[in-house]
């Protein structure tokens, strides 16, 4: 098990598979791209298959989530899908990704054993979307969302972050659209995570700013708090129901004392928390022979020492030397 020191247990997984990505939104990355990782740091799709294998069956993790950077750009991720899903217990397997290669590979992931996607969608604007993420990649997005629907990788759940004066006047529109096309949309909060350190909190749009857009528009009946267990997203029902909304406000309303989250980056390290500054290497534990046991001995260790909170509201707070899209999001 993996438990820290104020009681929470991790039971949910996610793992970075590349810290690449195909796009450059501005509030992730630069135009020119980053320091990317060489072949020789990332784990191999065996070493990844072992840990998945070591957290499921030796640490109490039943849920796994694979990420980025952009982890349809990870050329075996089909493969390591379907030896996850021959793992016993059986993992629920999910996916967060920017969308653009699902249409190329939803049937194959579903096929292989994945049960469900994120993919995220910060405009409906063509234009707003090159603005943005810099690429003229939009349709490519709407089509993968579609695909990841059809394949039945549902409930597909939608991502969108709001920026001032960029879309902010988006969100009522998004959410017509999501319950349209039968999407679950969550807005987040913007994070410092910015590989640019570019983030102010001071006009950032919050979610109370987001629920007010929403209401002028939608009658919003808050879910309860039972529903959400440890997920990051509040939910609101819409217009009576069926469809939610969610909104995942790490900034404004933390959720931490309710953590049950564990994270592998692509180099093998073990975060316990997004805004953890600490790290602990795996890899080199495996590439040193460790065995089953001492590797899940080291990731105990490492959670052990898992922080309260993000320390968001700490006035020393510092940014994580990595940018999100190599933390894993
Ligand atoms: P599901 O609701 O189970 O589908 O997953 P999720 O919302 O946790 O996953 P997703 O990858 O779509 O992440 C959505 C947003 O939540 C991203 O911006 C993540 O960075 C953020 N997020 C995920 N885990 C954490 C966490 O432990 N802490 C904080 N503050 N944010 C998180
Ligand atoms: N703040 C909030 N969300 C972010 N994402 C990427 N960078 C940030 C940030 N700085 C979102 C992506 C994706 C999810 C994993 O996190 O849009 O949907
Ligand atoms: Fe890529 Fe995701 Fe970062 Fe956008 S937020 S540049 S899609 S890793």
């Amino acid at each position: 098990m993996l438990i820290d020191t104020y009681g929470r247990v991790a039971t949910d997984l996610r793992v970075s598979l590349t810290d690449r990505c195909n796009l450059r939104c501005t509030y992730c990355m630069p135009e020119e791209g980053l320091q990317w990782l060489g072949k020789s740091d990332l784990l191999t799709d065996d070493e990844i298959v072992r840990l998945i294998s070591i957290a499921v069956t030796e640490l109490g993790i039943t849920e796994v989530r694979f990420t980025g950077g952009e982890p349809l750009l990870r050329p075996g991720l089909v493969g390591i899908v379907e030896r996850c899903a021959a793992l016993t217990p059986r993992p629920q397997m999910s996916l967060t990704t920017n969308g653009i290669g699902l249409k190329r590979t939803a049937t194959a992931l579903k096929a292989a054993g994945l049960d469900r996607v994120n993919v995220s969608l910060d405009t409906l604007r063509p234009d707003v979307f090159k603005t943005l993420t810099r690429r003229s990649r939009h349709q490519d997005v709407l089509d993968g969302m579609a695909a990841a629907r059809d394949a039945g990788l549902t409930p597909v759940k939608v991502n969108a972050v709001l920026m001032p004066g960029l879309n902010d006047n988006e969100a009522p529109d998004l959410l017509a659209w999501a319950v349209e096309n039968d999407y679950e949309l969550r807005f987040i909060e913007q994070m410092p995570l910015d590989a640019q350190h570019g983030w102010k909190r001071d006009g950032m749009i919050t979610a109370g700013d987001i629920l007010e857009s929403l209401r002028t528009r939608f009658t919003l009946t808050e879910e309860g708090d039972t529903a959400r267990g440890s997920a990051p997203a509040e939910r609101w029902v819409v217009d009576g129901g069926p469809h939610r909304v969610g909104v995942i406000a790490s900034v404004t309303r933390p959720f931490c004392g309710a953590c049950d989250r564990t994270r592998l980056t692509a180099d093998g390290q073990v975060r316990t928390c997004l805004f953890a500054r600490e790290e602990s290497d795996l890899r080199a534990a495996l590439r040193s022979d460790a065995t089953d046991q001492e590797i899940a001995e080291l990731w105990k260790v490492a959670m052990w020492g898992k922080k309260a909170g993000s320390g968001l509201d700490d006035p020393t707070f510092l940014q994580p030397d990595r940018p999100m899209s190599a933390i894993g999001g």
